[in-house]
């Protein structure tokens, strides 16, 4: 059978990636990240937009020197047709659409948060179906339930911010550039998580709830600065350590009732998230004690990347689900 050789591209937010993918294996990945956001403390979508203007040529035409491949070769070009920014997506949807079209090659659309949980699939181990999957991003926080593939259903979403979200405004309270989630993570390693207590949300099913406790930080913020202006300054890491415990305790408690409910022990966490060592070392440890096998992605396919853009299109070639080339790119997409 000849190999399959597909061609990923995602741009949803301010990375912009290319991978190939043959036959399910991704051979490169590569991304170009922004560092132009730092500064305002969030992504900028013109500025991202333009940025991936930019990135887009020499990031795939990497991607596809470094997989030792020409672009002769290619069966199939993937990209994230959302949920995501709109100018972001554009840019890796029009370029896709236009490198399918002049290579006369199949066209596959991906969604994005589904990409995510596939990213557990580039390597193993992998888990069995039928498993759950914390998603947990910048943009989402979703339990799935995994039936295959391409069969998932969002059992518990948050009902505001993203876990990401909670992790990134904090951050910019205590003055820290954008993204915030890597440098609270940094810091909470060297902090003691029980030095202060934030209130934890009580919300119904498997849903989340982030708003609460992001202006529970900023008055507990603001009552500490008022008696000592260098509060943040000396307690960085306790306050860290802290959050970091509360954002994984919401986390962790809420896919203890997801196992306990659907009766599945196969756990695993994706998204940028998912990177965050706390999350990493509650996983495990709440895993051993309940008999779970659990599923952590590699650093590289937790944030933003095309490898789990090209592994989900794979597994859509397979099926024969291509796209037509005027399918439109969605900001906001279900399942
Ligand atoms: O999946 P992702 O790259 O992009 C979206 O689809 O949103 O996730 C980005 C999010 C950001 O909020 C970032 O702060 C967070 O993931 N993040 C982390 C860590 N690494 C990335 N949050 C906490 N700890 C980390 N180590
Ligand atoms: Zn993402």
């Amino acid at each position: 059978m000849p190999e399959i050789i597909i061609l990923a591209i995602e741009s949803s937010c301010d990375d912009t990636s290319a991978a190939i993918c043959v036959d399910g294996k991704v051979v490169s990945n590569l991304t170009a990240n922004q560092h132009v956001h730092e500064q305002f403390g969030g992504v900028i979508p013109e500025l991202a937009s333009r940025e991936h203007t930019k990135n887009i040529i020499p990031v795939v035409a990497e991607a596809i020197k470094q997989a030792g491949i020409s672009k002769n070769q290619i069966h199939a070009v993937a990209f994230t047709r959302g949920p995501g920014l709109l100018g972001s997506l554009l840019v890796g949807g029009i370029f896709a659409k236009s490198f399918a079209q002049a290579m006369q090659v199949p066209l596959i659309d991906v969604h994005h948060m589904q990409a995510h949980v596939l990213a557990h699939f580039i390597d193993a181990p992998m888990p069995a179906f039928p498993f759950l999957c914390l998603t947990v991003s910048g943009g989402h926080t979703q339990i799935v339930l995994v039936n295959d593939y391409l069969d998932m259903k969002v059992i518990g979403t948050t009902i505001d911010d993203a876990a990401g979200e909670a992790f990134d405004k904090t951050a910019k309270m205590l003055n820290l550039p954008y993204p915030g989630g890597p440098l609270i993570d940094k810091y909470a390693q060297l902090g003691n998580s029980a030095a202060f207590k934030f209130t934890e949300p009580q919300i119904e099913g498997f849903n989340f709830s982030f708003s609460g406790l992001k202006t529970n930080i900023l008055y507990f913020l603001q009552k500490e600065l008022k008696q000592n202006p260098n509060f943040i300054d000396e307690n960085l890491n306790d306050i860290c350590a802290s959050v970091q415990h509360t954002i994984v305790s919401i986390l962790i408690k809420k896919l203890l009732k997801a196992s306990k409910e659907t009766t599945i022990n196969e756990i695993a966490i994706a998204g940028g998230v998912s990177a965050n060592l706390g999350l990493r070392n509650a996983l495990t440890e709440t895993g051993k004690k309940n008999n779970w096998k659990t599923y952590i992605p590699q650093f590289q396919y937790c944030t933003d990347n095309a490898g789990m853009i090209s592994i989900a299109a794979y597994h859509k070639y397979l099926r024969n689900e291509f796209c037509p080339i005027d399918i439109p790119i969605k900001a906001r997409l279900e399942f």
